[in-house]
């Protein structure tokens, strides 16, 4: 991820609404907290704890903070501390798992480690209430939540009681009231919290006064306002990708700055079936965006031409990438801004536990990536929403379900499905036999419960018999996975009838291929795709 510094073009977006500000302790389900306020119609902002000091969080004019999970323990000496100055604001506070350890032992409680740990699924009693139960829980019921910690509180700071109790965690809720305290030991953002989202939303709605007023309509009408007010009478490129970032940012700057705006979307060769013709029908003709279209297919093919690593592939595709853009934006005469549909998990700022470098696994190259050595400034508008977010501002916007609802694509496209050599031929076999697959989908009702489904050419070829005749053609996988993220990923359990019906289908109407396998790997170990 990376670190953003926000400036004039990156503030709050959300100045006219409610905001909570959640700190970051590194716990890995922090991004739910946001998306479980954002759900409910509150605009937040995660920061990490380290990087928020005092005039940034005044600033920002929080209604309320969270305090986020973490991995850390709250008794070793260089462990994490919340800013002092939060205790100090007057606001709510609600300190979830670490948060609500590290808020305990500031105001003068005890946290101990090596007592009963508790990971996953468990039953707290609710012995009391509070404004963050209300109405949700009632006193004397037994409730489902969802733990993972090894330390708790042994003793509570001064003004705070008990409202739930579980074996491994006597403290599983606590309240200060006068003070406007809460603390869960469990994590009420993740869904296997049953009732965790309404938890949040009494501590936003009812501790913090928030109206729940964010709606993707304020969003667009804001968003509008602040685009034209960075670009002025600035010209902007954008690089489409054919996908659901790129499209959504276009669309909603070409109703900013309407003619100021051109995209440039760079046909790699190596994308699905009538993905090309469909992007240009929608952003040329449908939205009337100028759009510089650019077959660049036979340079990419015949620059992979010999390459088989993984790693130059994608490295070459990146690097050609970016020399086609800066060509095509160099002859429409160059512009002042560069447009990038980037993501708010891409823009906050990680914690890291460990303190250390994360290992690359892969190089990913986004296509519509920031070309380096560009002297231009960004315009990133979906800078402050999550992905199912940029589905929302879509389909407002009135972009085709088609691109809204679409899987992910990798900006290296059919080249990283086709391990070894790529060439025109295997993209083509390679697109019909995945056409195939996704029509089936499609026709099955399951393509919306899928992250994520292709097929991939494998680069070995097989015996197989075809009416009388023998055949000696490639293989071909499917992968299919679930996932809410893309960094960890089930495999979709198909029925048998549905894999034989697809693999049917494809080796009967895909010339070069004669065996279909179903890839079952779930990530990790491996990742989603085979490159
Ligand atoms: P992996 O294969 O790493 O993929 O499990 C995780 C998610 O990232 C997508 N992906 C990419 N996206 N450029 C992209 O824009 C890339 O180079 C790239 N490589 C993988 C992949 O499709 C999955 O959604």
């Amino acid at each position: 991820m990376t670190h953003a510094a926000p400036d004039a073009a990156t503030a709050p977006l959300a100045q006219h609404h409610d905001r909570i500000l959640i700190l970051d302790f590194g716990s890995q389900v922090t991004q739910l907290i946001a998306r479980r306020l954002r759900e409910s119609g509150v605009y937040c902002e995660v920061w990490p704890f380290n990087a928020a000091p005092e005039a940034r969080i005044r600033g920002f004019a929080p209604r309320g903070i969270i305090l986020s999970g973490g991995p850390a323990s709250v008794t070793e000496a260089e462990s994490p501390r919340a800013p002092e100055v939060v205790f100090g604001m007057g606001l709510p506070i609600l300190g979830i798992c670490y948060g609500q350890q590290v808020m305990a032992h500031q105001l003068g409680g005890t946290v101990e480690g090596g007592h009963l740990r508790e990971f996953g699924r468990a039953h707290i009693d609710v012995t009391g209430d509070c404004a963050i139960t209300q109405g949700v829980w009632s006193r004397g019921a037994r409730e489902q939540v969802w733990m993972s910690h090894g330390d708790r509180i042994t003793k509570l700071p001064e003004g705070f009681r008990v409202v739930a109790a579980s074996e491994g965690a006597p403290f599983a809720v606590i309240a200060n009231d006068e003070r406007r305290y809460y603390g869960t030991m469990f994590h009420p953002e993740v869904v296997h919290t049953p009732h965790g989202a309404a938890l949040l939303r009494n501590f936003t709605h009812i501790v913090c006064g928030c109206t729940g007023d964010w709606t993707m309509g304020a969003f667009r009408a804001e968003m509008i306002e602040k685009i034209r007010a960075q670009v002025g009478s600035g010209r902007v490129v954008c690089g489409l990708s054919g996908g659901v970032d790129s499209s959504v940012a276009a669309v909603l700057l070409h109703e900013a700055i309407g003619d100021q705006l051109t995209c440039i979307y760079v046909d790699h060769g190596l994308m699905r079936a009538n993905e090309s013709e469909q992007v240009v029908a929608t952003f040329r003709d449908r939205f009337n965006i100028k759009l510089v279209h650019r077959d660049a297919s036979d340079l990419f093919l015949g620059q992979l031409s010999g390459v088989t690593d993984p790693e130059r592939k994608r490295k070459t595709i990146g690097r050609l990438f970016i020399e086609v853009f800066e060509e095509e934006q160099t002859k429409i005469g160059g512009a002042d801004f560069l447009a990038q549909g980037t993501l708010y998990p891409d823009v906050i700022e990680s914690v890291s536990a460990t303190g250390g470098p994360s290992v690359t696994i892969k190089s990913h190259h986004n296509v519509g990536g920031l070309p380096e050595g560009m002297r231009m400034k960004l315009v990133e508008p979906l800078r402050d929403l999550f992905k199912d977010e940029v589905r929302v501002l879509g389909r407002e916007l009135g972009i085709p379900e088609a691109i809204v609802g679409r899987h992910p694509f990798p900006g290296p496209g059919l080249a990283i499905r086709i391990p070894g050599e790529v060439t025109k031929e295997k993209a083509d076999i390679l697109r019909h036999a995945d056409s195939i697959y996704l029509e089936e989908i499609r026709n099955a009702g399951l393509y919306d419960a899928i992250w994520q489904a292709f097929a991939v050419l494998l680069p070995v070829r097989t015996v197989g018999v075809m009416g009388d005749g023998r055949t000696y053609d490639s293989a071909c996988a499917l992968r299919a996975v679930t996932s809410t993220d893309g960094m960890t990923a089930d495999v979709y359990p198909f029925s048998m009838e549905f894999l034989t019906r697809v693999a049917g289908r494809i080796v009967n109407e895909v010339r070069g291929i004669n065996r279909v396998t179903y890839d079952i790997t779930s990530k990790p170990p491996g990742t989603i795709e085979w490159e």
